[in-house]
């Protein structure tokens, strides 16, 4: 599939105004909470190693390899400085967009953190991402009830709740709506993304794209999902 990640460990995030614009370094003032700064700063700072890989300033490569996590990434003072001119902004829906001045970059982009990592991800124009990094925890019946249908539930493992989790927040950003939309309805089995209702509607306003989703171990104890968009053509759906 046509899009790159990067995962960065946020306890090795180099210096924030080594990396930051203005206006991000001005939006990092009003964050208050150290965990919320450091996921904010870890999500922006993967985003902009992959946008340095696209052009060239760093090597490319995606999943850490083994070992190599818990590395930090070392870049130029050049590179850093280009970077700074990137704004990851904040849409009035909570979506990341970039800017480079007061020009929106075309490439899709989606964010995400969990448990002490970033995570960042970059498509070509026209394409649509959305993905989500969680840790497999134990999930309780309660949540499982207000949040699944019975069909998604599967064998009802952690790891597999986990899954599906991954998968509806990953279909929610692709969409551009974050949790504005019922988990409820957007149904995930075997990998398959169905859409009821609002969620249904939202992507027939979005030219019905077709959603790809790819569920990944990650680092052991996570699940990494992706959702991408390939070309506007129907997929499964039912309305109820
Ligand atoms: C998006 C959402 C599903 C994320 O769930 P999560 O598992 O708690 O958090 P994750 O770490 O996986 O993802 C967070 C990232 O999702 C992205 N995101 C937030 N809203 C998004 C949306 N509507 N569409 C796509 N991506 C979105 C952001 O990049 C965010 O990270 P950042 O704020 O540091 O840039 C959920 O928190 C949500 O709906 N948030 C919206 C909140 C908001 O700002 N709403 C504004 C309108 S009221």
């Amino acid at each position: 599939m046509n899009y790159q990640t990067q995962f960065v460990k946020i306890k090795n995030l180099p210096p924030a105004d080594s990396f930051l614009s203005c206006s991000e370094s001005a939006y990092l003032q009003t964050l208050r909470a150290e965990k919320r700064k450091g996921d904010w700063l870890g999500g922006r700072f993967a985003l902009k190693v992959l946008l340095a890989r696209q052009s060239g300033l760093l090597p490319v490569c995606s999943l850490p390899t083994e070992g190599e996590e818990n590395q930090k990434i070392e870049m130029s003072a050049a590179a850093l400085a280009v970077l700074k001119q990137k704004d990851i902004v904040k849409l009035p829906s909570g979506a990341p967009q970039v800017f480079i001045g007061s020009v929106p970059d075309a490439r899709s982009i989606s964010i995400s953190h969990s448990n002490g990592w970033a995570v960042a991800a970059v498509s070509a124009p026209q394409t649509m991402l959305g993905i989500d990094l969680e840790k497999i925890e134990k999930r309780s019946r309660v949540w499982a009830e207000e949040f699944f249908l019975d069909e998604e539930k599967g064998p009802a493992t952690d790891e597999h709740l986990t899954k599906v989790w991954t998968q509806k927040e990953a279909v929610v950003k692709l969409l551009g709506r974050g949790l504005s939309l019922n988990t409820r309805e957007i149904i995930l089995v075997d990998n398959e993304v169905r859409l009821t209702g609002r969620a249904l509607e939202v992507w027939q306003s979005l030219q019905s794209p077709h959603i790809v989703l790819n569920s990944n171990r990650f680092d052991n104890d996570f699940i990494f999902t992706t959702a991408f968009a390939v070309a506007p053509t129907a997929v499964k759906f039912a309305k109820i």
